[in-house]
């Protein structure tokens, strides 16, 4: 009586882990809809590979099904059965017709698969035609950064676009000889607009992104680059043509420069220069006042710091509070111990005047202000 109540409670318990397991990997696969959907193409260099996944897709179930089907067939049919006499059944050894059926058959299939994916390969690399736009993607640890060749820009983080023109990313890594600590491979991966694609250190390779209508397409780093990899995010923002020839025209300007004896005066003041032998902004950042050549540093580009929604590899909004908590401790900020791994933004050791102080100055470099 025990022992079988036992059992049944043991049954009981091996069914609630298993609604438990099912209820998680429907939870699992609730995640790959929204943001960064794969499966939800917005342009037509993500709309090919998804074209061509989809049959690939159907396929592999329908050989799944059967495979799976004749192995649960066979495993009723010929199941033990209480009268047996406990003789082997017949024992066959090769069948040329069926082999050669079963080695055809999958044959056929790939080399028709392989048609549209290496016709697909071709034209996902080759150079777009029209109206293309070059953007250079370089990977930081752990920050995307852009530039725009044509108009001398760079941004970090986040990538504007104009709907409806193909752009072509040049896409390399922080150079390995010059900065031996940053030189990793990462990978650009915004799932609704492309393919992914390795950005390696000493070698450029490309990419052909394309948004149909205006909006913001979330992405990530999709090769692990070290400890903060997780937190190396990318934003495109696809915008009407006419928007973003008034995004290029604002981001082509100099910044703002504050008036004398203006608190954001004494901000740019401490940009420049802190003081106490502890190392300045300026000198891993970049604020272009208009004199000579842009010239970008080792942290991301700040002369229009204010036009982005985000900073810190995209993982915090760009605001007032967050900009503050940032400068105050970068560590606490990534949940990273920087220290460690020798490099990323430090820690200045900052007076609450000094922080105000740059804070305000920080605030004013908006193009749109
Ligand atoms: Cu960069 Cu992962």
């Amino acid at each position: 009586m025990r022992d079988n109540r036992r059992a049944r409670s043991a049954s009981r318990r091996r069914t609630r882990t298993t609604t438990a397991i099912v209820l998680l990997a429907a939870l699992a696969l609730a995640s790959c809809t929204g943001e960064q959907n794969a499966l939800d193409p917005a342009g037509p260099f993500a709309q090919a590979p998804h074209d061509l996944i989809i049959p690939v897709a159907i396929i592999a179930a329908v050989v799944f099904v059967v495979v799976q089907g004749l192995i649960i067939y066979s495993v009723v049919k010929f199941r033990t059965r209480k009268d047996d006499d406990g003789s082997l059944p017949v024992q066959t050894h090769g069948n040329t017709r069926l082999e050669i059926v079963w080695t055809v058959i999958p044959a056929v299939i790939l080399a028709v698969i392989a048609v549209p994916t290496v016709q697909g390969i071709f034209e996902q690399m080759d150079e777009p035609d029209g109206d293309v736009l070059t953007v250079e993607v370089i990977g930081h640890r752990w920050w995307f950064e852009f530039y725009y060749p044509d108009f001398d820009i760079y941004t970090a983080n986040e990538m504007a676009i104009p709907t409806d023109t193909p752009v072509r990313l040049e896409m390399t890594a922080t150079d390995p000889i010059r900065d031996p600590e940053q030189g990793v491979v990462h990978s650009f991966w915004v799932p609704r607009l492309a393919g992914k694609q390795d950005l390696i250190p000493g070698q450029t390779t490309f990419l052909n992104i394309q948004a149909d209508a205006p909006g913001r397409y979330i992405g990530q780093c999709a090769e692990y680059c070290g400890l903060s990899h997780a937190n190396m995010r990318a934003r495109v923002e696809a915008m009407e043509p006419g928007d973003f020839d008034a995004w290029v025209d604002a981001q082509a300007t100099p910044a703002e420069v504050p008036e004398d004896g203006t608190f954001e005066a004494q901000g740019r003041e401490l940009y420049h220069d802190l003081g106490d032998g502890r190392q300045a902004c300026a000198q891993c950042h970049q604020v272009w006042e208009g004199d000579g050549d842009r010239q970008p540093g080792t942290g991301p580009d700040l002369t229009h710091l204010m036009s982005r929604e985000e900073f810190a590899g995209a993982i915090h909004d760009l605001d007032e509070e967050n900009l503050r908590a940032w400068l105050e401790d970068p560590d606490a900020m990534k949940a990273m111990q920087y220290e460690e791994i020798g490099i990323g933004m430090p820690n200045l050791d900052l007076s609450e005047e000094e922080l105000d102080a740059l804070v305000a100055y920080m605030l004013m470099l908006d193009p749109d202000a």
